[in-house]
């Protein structure tokens, strides 16, 4: 009798752990993620602007000395050495990495180097990818 009454307890024990874990997973674990991010290419902008890529591609990336971003994504650029190329991330962040590699065709300005991260880039190229329709 006493032998079995000490199973129980250790056994009510081992569910009172296992039912704490899972509420501490259940409810202490839940951080909602998303809940506190800004929108798609807010944070690129903000590093756009702060590069002074605004100076040259418009207050509002709608083009100046250099080619407008609205509507640029996904768009068909035409090249200096006149080939057409479809302006997808992998263009895009090429453009920004190494302004040299491939030149907009029509434009007598040179776009100047930058030292952005690859991190920096990609949110400037998931800004870009939100003026796509606008
Ligand atoms: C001095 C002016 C100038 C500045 C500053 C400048 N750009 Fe440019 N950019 C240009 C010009 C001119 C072109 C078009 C010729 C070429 O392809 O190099 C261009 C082209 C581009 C393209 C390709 C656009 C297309 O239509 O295919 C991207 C993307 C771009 N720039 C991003 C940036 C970013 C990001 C910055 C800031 C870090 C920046 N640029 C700063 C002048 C500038």
């Amino acid at each position: 009798m006493r032998c079995s009454d000490h199973l129980w307890v250790v056994l009510w024990k081992l569910v009172t752990v296992i039912v704490t874990a899972l509420v501490v997973a259940a409810c202490g674990g839940s951080d909602s993620p998303g809940s506190t991010a800004s929108p798609v290419g807010a944070a690129g902008e903000q590093i756009a602007r702060q590069a002074g890529c605004a100076s040259c591609h418009g207050g509002s990336f709608q083009g100046g000395v250099g080619p407008g971003w609205v509507g640029l994504a996904g768009s068909d650029v035409e090249l200096s050495d006149g080939t057409t190329v479809v302006a997808d991330g992998e263009y895009l962040f090429e453009s920004i990495r190494d302004p040299a590699a491939r030149i907009v065709a029509g434009f007598s300005v040179q776009m100047p180097r930058n030292a952005l991260t690859d991190e920096e880039i990609d949110e400037i190229v998931a800004f870009i990818g939100s003026l796509a329709d606008e």
